[in-house]
């Protein structure tokens, strides 16, 4: 019987990373997109047990429509995990941050419809939630709490603005076209890295390891 093809994207970094060994070590074919396959900082995926036979690495940019549609071709699930992380503040938001994550997600949900594919994961974050000065403090922050974009947007703290602005383009997607499409909020993931590049979480451990307690980048 043919094996299961579901997609990760951003298969390179921190996150999809592990959950590529994951659904490698659970049987699944893999398609993981990444911007350069032949980047020395993806060489640890192809050395994942079950790697040589079962995962198959894209190239696929989230602005590169095609390349998502090729990377998604034939897939039953899609964990859409790719957005931009950085450690520190950026030059010029809108390119660097908002872009890629609200035409980035677009992108890979119109590719999901396009090859019938049965769920998508999409990884938003707490950050998407929690920046809401005007939610009761007596009132747990649950899915109908979102981060304020206008408070984000004065305050700018643009990767917040980035995920709730991508979180909030897929629920819509969800709704309008009946795509099964679910989305999850981590808060600090920290752990053993398996690339070899340090991803903005796992630096924050380090500073504070360092000492360092001006850590949030929010
Ligand atoms: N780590 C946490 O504590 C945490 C908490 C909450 C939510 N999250 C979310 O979890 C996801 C993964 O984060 P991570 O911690 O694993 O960070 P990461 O290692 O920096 O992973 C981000 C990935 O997104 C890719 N990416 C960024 N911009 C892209 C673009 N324009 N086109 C294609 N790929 C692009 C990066 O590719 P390159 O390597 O080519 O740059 C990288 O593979 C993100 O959606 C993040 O918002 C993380």
């Amino acid at each position: 019987m043919e094996k299961e093809r579901v997609c990760v994207t951003g298969g390179g970094g921190y996150q999809a990373s592990w959950l590529i060994k994951l659904l490698l070590s659970k049987g699944y074919m893999v398609h993981a997109t990444v911007r350069d396959p032949n980047d020395e900082k993806n060489a640890h995926l192809k050395k994942f047990e079950k790697a040589s036979e079962n995962l198959l690495l894209f190239k696929a940019d989230l602005l590169d429509y095609d390349n998502l549609c090729s990377a998604i071709a034939g897939c039953i699930g899609v964990f859409h995990v790719a957005s931009p992380v950085p450690p520190t503040s950026v030059q010029n938001p809108e390119v660097e941050l908002i872009e890629p994550a609200v035409t980035g997600t677009s992108n890979v949900l119109k590719a999901c419809s396009l090859s019938n594919v049965n769920r998508v994961v999409v990884v938003s974050s707490i950050a998407a939630i929690i920046l809401n000065p005007n939610w009761p403090k007596d009132r747990i922050m649950d899915e109908s709490c979102w981060s304020d974009k206008e408070y984000c947007k004065t305050t700018e703290k643009w990767y917040a603005l980035s995920k709730t602005e991508g979180e909030g383009q897929a629920i819509e997607y969800s709704e309008t076209t009946g795509l099964d499409v679910v989305t999850v909020c981590p808060s600090l993931i920290l752990g053993p890295m398996l690339q070899s590049t340090v991803n903005a979480s796992s630096l924050i451990l380090l500073k504070l390891l360092k000492g360092n307690t001006s850590y949030c980048s929010y």
